[in-house]
């Protein structure tokens, strides 16, 4: 597994201002998928492309595509739609599967109340979208599913990441990478990232 922290500039700058106190919805939502699209050409580095005929103004030549079949962008209910538009700003064709889960309150455990995938999920790389990878349970949840519906290869992007969750994914899903533009220090008692972002969701969809 392996954590990439893509430190750049314009990622510290975003983030410093996404972690402003009383900062409005609409700023925060702003700056939560400008961050997502530079996370979205980090995680893509490696994508594969193929070869595509073209008239240009010089005659035919050949270019690079990337073949949107490739891949399915999974916003996790709620907070990730936040980032969704990131992602699709780079790239337009991506196919989007949904998955939205609630908390057990006697088990704890995560609970699936909504699932939709793209389809042909096993020939797709799926890129997990949630703001806050805090303890990890819905992402484990997810990965799982994912893997149970034949996804092969699994990202995630996050925006701030705890070391417990970190922890969490590396134990029981070595095989996921992941891409963030913050490793903050650790959780609270109530599971909040310290100093993270507050409730992401609540900032996203002004609910606060
Ligand atoms: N979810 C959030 O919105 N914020 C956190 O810090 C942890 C989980």
């Amino acid at each position: 597994m392996s954590v990439t922290v893509v430190d750049h500039p314009l990622i510290r700058h975003k983030l410093g201002l996404l972690r402003t106190h009383d900062i409005s919805t609409s700023k925060f939502r702003a700056l939560s998928i400008e961050i997502t699209r530079l996370l979205t050409y980090e995680a893509t580095k490696d994508l594969e492309t193929e070869p595509l005929g073209i008239t240009s103004w010089a005659g035919d030549i050949q270019v690079d595509t990337i073949s949107g079949k490739m891949i399915t962008v999974v916003p996790i209910l709620r907070a990730g739609l936040g980032m969704m538009d990131g992602v699709i700003d780079m790239i337009p064709g991506t196919k989007i599967s949904v998955v939205g889960f609630y908390r057990n309150e006697e088990t704890l455990e995560p609970v699936q109340y909504y699932v939709k995938l793209a389809k042909n999920i096993e020939q797709r790389m799926a890129f997990i979208l949630d703001p806050m990878l805090a303890t990890g349970g819905t992402l484990m949840a997810t990965i799982k599913l994912l893997k149970e519906a034949g996804c092969p290869k699994i990202r995630g992007l996050f925006l701030v990441a705890a070391p417990e969750g970190i922890a969490r994914l590396e134990k029981e899903h070595p095989d996921v990478d992941i891409y963030v533009a913050s490793v903050d220090d650790r959780l609270n008692d109530v599971g909040y990232i310290l100093p993270g972002l507050g409730d992401a969701g609540d900032k996203i969809f002004g609910t606060k």
